[in-house]
């Protein structure tokens, strides 16, 4: 496909992703360009992603996938459900043009994050961002996620209750964040915390989105077994939780 005909299929999707898939070819986004390259650089810039397996859950159009691939990643495999099946996101099919315009070659699975199999292996890194909130039951999920990531883990989420200095998550029974009747809660980094403490991680680093403020949170969390080498990118601006 040149590069008019990969610009006439860009348009012809929604993008939440801005993904430069070629030089000059870029998906118009939702998540603007500075805001996708300050979270690609907090999401995988720490991180010596070389030679490294990573499972990208909840990946919609691919931004990060692509990202941890071209970051020297040896093997992703990305999942979703919502967008990917929904009729007005056609998430798969964006997912899918990206990934072949980008020239990288992830895995793909059609998983719901609450269905993880329990015959899924681990992966040395476990991305977590954006779906913690969209869950209506998402606890259970955060062990999955002590099972999945062999080494380390990134969960970014929306926040609520940061008053609250008990672990604690707001409930939005209908749409209240943002009209969007997809978002059930608002945990505070106490609750993260505990909860990531609980599904086996012992070392966590976090900092509030730069751009978002506290009403985000990154966390980056570690395995016992995991290499201290992995945390060596874990400096300035990040706050030692456990
Ligand atoms: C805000 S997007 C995050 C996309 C990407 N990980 C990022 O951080 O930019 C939320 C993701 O959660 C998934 N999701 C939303 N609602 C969901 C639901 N009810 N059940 C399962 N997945 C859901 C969507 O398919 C989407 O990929």
């Amino acid at each position: 496909m040149d590069d008019d005909a990969l610009r006439a299929a860009i348009a012809g999707h929604l993008w939440f992703h801005t993904i430069e898939l070629r030089p000059g070819v870029v998906t118009p986004g939702r998540k603007t360009p500075e805001i996708m390259a300050v979270e690609e650089e907090l999401f995988l810039g720490p991180l010596p992603l070389a030679g490294m397996s990573v499972l990208d859950i909840g990946a919609w159009n691919g931004g990060f996938t692509i990202a941890a691939l071209r970051r020297g990643a040896a093997r992703v495999l990305a999942t979703d459900s919502y967008t990917w099946d929904h009729p007005h996101f056609r998430g798969r099919e964006t997912f899918d043009l990206a990934c072949a315009a980008a020239g990288v070659a992830p895995e793909a699975r059609r998983l719901d994050p609450m269905d993880l199999p329990a015959e899924l292996e681990p992966f040395d890194l476990v991305l977590f961002l954006g779906v913690f909130y969209h869950l209506r039951n998402p606890v259970p999920v955060m062990d999955a996620l002590g099972r999945l990531a062999r080494h380390a883990c990134i969960v970014e989420t929306h926040q609520d209750a940061l008053e609250e200095v008990r672990p604690a998550m707001v409930f939005y029974p209908w749409a209240e964040l943002a009209g969007d009747a997809t978002n059930w809660w608002g945990p505070n980094p106490p609750l993260m915390t505990a909860l990531l403490l609980q599904a086996g991680f012992t070392r966590i680093r976090y900092r509030a989105h730069p751009i978002n403020g506290p009403a985000r949170g990154i966390y980056a969390a570690f395995k016992p077994e995991a290499p201290d080498a992995l945390l060596a990118g874990y400096g300035e601006g990040w706050a030692v939780l456990a």
